[in-house]
């Protein structure tokens, strides 16, 4: 047999197929998501996303530890309050649930560093991402209110501030905002190419936050889409944003590898609720291997470009990356 190339021979043993590895992670670009609620002595699981919980902010310090035990080095933090409105008020209250869960996180666990996601769904009692003129969301009138959410939200602690809500324009409108008051330093992860989907379902069980009427279909990308995404994250890092994220992310592994390329910010992929979901329910049932579907889906996403990576299952990757079997 006369071939010169063969494959196979780098991957003959573990050493050498270590040693050729192209994908290295690192537990450091690993942020876990997290819901903090109000409430006292409350650690509720989400029936839809076995093993992840609504905790009251007397009880997240728990997990925060685990957290910070697994190696884990961030958090999203996502705020559930107790009152809703037609303005989403409770968003950028001092006293608000993100706010006060900050304040005691950062006591609790000042190493850690904490991000928080930047949008109205979870607080206004229509459920969707901004304020509504009849049953339109208003995007300009919804900028003021973003980067007021994102100024206290900073105020009260946050390292980093995540906008999720889609609203043109909003990157800015935030970064003048946090910089009129000082802010200079603060980076803004942009969740710039956020599709409409319906892997988001658990997490707006999660956070009580589906839209009372109509679809989010107005302001969160067709998913047939993919030159518009280009478009999204370009703008999004011409506004000022430091990190530009994709979501979801096993669905959109094409976009992570597109918005690498196209841009030179870093590139963080948000492997979401109903990816989480989907795993839990089929490995409960016997018919997948859960660990080497998480780190499959892990490693895909970091393979595609992202340097980041936003999951609910980031204590058992930094477990798997401890033990060697990733990474
Ligand atoms: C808020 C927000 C959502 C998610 C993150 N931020 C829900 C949505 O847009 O409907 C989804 C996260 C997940 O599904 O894990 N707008």
């Amino acid at each position: 047999m006369e071939l010169v190339q063969r494959p196979r021979r780098l991957r003959g043993s573990e050493t050498v197929r270590r040693m050729v590895r192209e994908t290295r992670m690192d537990k450091s670009s690993l942020i876990y998501p997290m819901f903090v609620m109000d409430g006292q002595n409350i650690q509720e699981e989400i029936p839809s996303m076995e093993g992840q919980y609504r905790y009251s902010v007397d009880r997240m310090g728990y997990e925060l530890e685990r957290v910070a035990k697994a190696g884990v080095g961030s958090v999203m933090l996502f705020g559930i309050p107790d009152v809703k409105d037609e303005c989403g008020s409770q968003a950028y209250a001092e006293d608000g649930i993100v706010q006060r869960a900050l304040r005691e996180a950062k006591r609790l666990f000042p190493d850690l560093y904490y991000i928080t996601d930047v949008c109205m769904c979870e607080y206004t009692s229509h459920g969707h991402c901004g304020v509504l003129r009849g049953s339109e969301v208003d995007n300009d009138a919804t900028l003021e209110l973003l980067s007021r959410i994102a100024l206290s939200h900073v105020e009260a602690g946050a390292d980093m501030v995540a906008p999720s809500d889609m609203m043109d324009g909003r990157v800015r409108a935030i970064r003048e905002k946090l910089d009129w008051a000082g802010h200079k330093n603060t980076p803004i992860m942009s969740y710039a190419v956020k599709y409409a989907s319906a892997f988001y379902g658990p997490f707006r069980d999660a956070a009580d936050s589906a839209p009372a009427f109509g679809d989010r279909r107005s302001y969160q990308m067709d998913f047939h889409n993919s030159r518009e995404g280009v478009r999204e994250a370009l703008l999004d890092v011409g506004e000022g944003a430091d990190i530009v994220m994709v979501k979801p992310a096993m669905a959109y592994q094409d976009m992570i590898a597109k918005v690498r390329e196209v841009t030179n910010v870093p590139v963080a992929a948000y492997s979401v609720s109903g990816e989480y979901a989907m795993v839990k329910a089929a490995a409960k049932m016997g018919w997948i291997d859960e660990d080497r579907i998480i780190s499959e889906m892990a490693v895909g996403a970091y393979r595609a470009g992202a340097q980041i990576y936003l999951t609910y299952f980031a204590k058992e990757l930094a477990r798997f990356m401890d033990e060697g079997r990733i990474g």
